[in-house]
């Protein structure tokens, strides 16, 4: 169950990413030419908003079922210093929490605006601020905070 999670988790990470890339590329597109905001663009802020509500599921199922977050939790006090553990035990949980918690109230807030201009401001601004905190909250392999592969394979 756990690798099977962990696995999903790395995976939906990528759709995370590219939903959020192509909403804020359409976004700034809508609000730069001034066009209408279209049943597509509806339909992008609603699912780049639902594919990171499914990703927060997978990242609180993995979150509860690691054997490293147990460990962190069994000794805080004495670990809390180790940044690794520190890394997923805190950081990430803390930043990805607020990174989908914007992305939610963009999405909610862009739906009952009322003039296109403002439906695009607001997922231009909410969704690349969300954008912005999940990219450093990755564990990119290249990541000086904690690192982790590009995807993982069941
Ligand atoms: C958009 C949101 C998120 C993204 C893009 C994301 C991405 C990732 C990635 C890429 C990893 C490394 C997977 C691997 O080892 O290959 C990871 C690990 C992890 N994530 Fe997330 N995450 C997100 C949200 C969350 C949330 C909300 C939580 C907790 C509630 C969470 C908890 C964890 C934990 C505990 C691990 C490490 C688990 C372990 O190695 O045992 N993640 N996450």
């Amino acid at each position: 169950m756990y690798s099977t999670v962990l696995t999903l988790h790395s995976i939906f990470r990528w759709l995370v990413l590219l939903s959020l890339c192509y909403a804020i590329f359409r976004a700034y597109k809508g609000y730069t030419s001034k066009s209408d905001f279209s049943f597509l663009d509806n339909k992008v802020r609603h699912w780049t908003a639902t594919i990171a509500h499914v990703q927060l599921t997978l990242g609180i199922l993995v979150y509860v079922k690691s054997p490293i977050i147990k460990y962190y939790f069994s000794d805080f006090k004495n670990l809390v210093a180790n940044w690794n553990l520190t890394f997923f035990g805190l950081f990430h949980f803390i930043l990805m929490i607020g990174a989908i918690v914007l992305i939610t109230i963009g999405s909610a807030k862009a739906k009952r605006k009322k003039t296109a201009t403002e439906k695009f401001r607001t997922i231009l601004v909410m969704y690349s601020i969300a954008f912005v905190l999940i990219l450093i909250a990755i564990p990119w392999p290249f990541s000086p905070l904690a690192s982790r592969p590009y995807i993982r394979t069941f």
